[in-house]
């Protein structure tokens, strides 16, 4: 079980998600970029939204813990999600989790996504033990690129054609990772 965790990114709080961020929420998975690198087809209005966020706030099965990343004003600006999340003892993947991310159209190219994974890395790391963080994009998705290679997650290679994004179209993803002895 994953504890339910506030954390501080400047002047960005990291919180679980609550239904009170759709409106926002709403518009930032409605965006094209959003929809085409991190498609959410489920969500297409505020009902929707709210449902996605409720189950993104739960983290009960302790396989993923998702942030809302809120403004000074209480606003709703994106989301980190650590997911894939493996703390068994004695599974072959124990230590080892994933990482994406999606920040809202009118707060990007600040640093936002950047200090958000950052502090969600720092904190996964220290407070969960887990070990090595993945992080997949697209080799098209250079905004995604950037983040990663400045959250200090280093390339570790390039899969193939391996997802199908917004478009329907399948493209080659990177794969970034960082450890926790980097
Ligand atoms: C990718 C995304 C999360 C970045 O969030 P952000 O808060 O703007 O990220 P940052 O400000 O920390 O960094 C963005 C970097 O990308 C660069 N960038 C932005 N658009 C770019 C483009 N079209 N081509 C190349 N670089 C670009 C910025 O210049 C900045 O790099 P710099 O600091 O070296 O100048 C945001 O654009 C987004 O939500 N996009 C849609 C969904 C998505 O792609 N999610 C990730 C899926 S893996």
């Amino acid at each position: 079980v994953i504890a339910y965790t506030t954390l501080t990114a400047g002047v960005f709080t990291l919180r679980p998600p609550h239904f009170s961020d759709a409106e926002d929420a709403l518009a930032t998975l409605t965006d094209p970029a959003t929809a085409q690198w991190n498609p959410t087809p489920s969500v297409t209005d505020l009902a929707s939204a709210q449902r996605w966020l409720e189950r993104l706030g739960d983290w009960s099965d302790g396989k993923h813990a998702t942030f809302s990343i809120v403004d000074p004003d209480g606003r709703y600006t994106g989301s980190v999600s650590l997911h894939h999340i493996v703390l068994d003892p004695g599974h072959i993947e124990q230590g080892n989790a994933d990482i994406g991310y999606r920040v809202a159209p009118w707060a990007r190219n600040a640093g936002v996504a950047t200090h958000a994974v950052d502090t969600v890395t720092a904190w996964a790391f220290e407070r969960l033990g887990v070990q090595r963080i993945q992080l997949f994009h697209a080799v098209a998705n250079e905004a995604s690129c950037r983040v990663a290679t400045k959250a200090g997650y280093q390339l570790e290679g390039v899969l193939r054609s391996s997802s199908v994004y917004g478009d329907g179209r399948r493209y080659s993803d990177h794969l970034h990772a960082r450890l926790v002895t980097d």
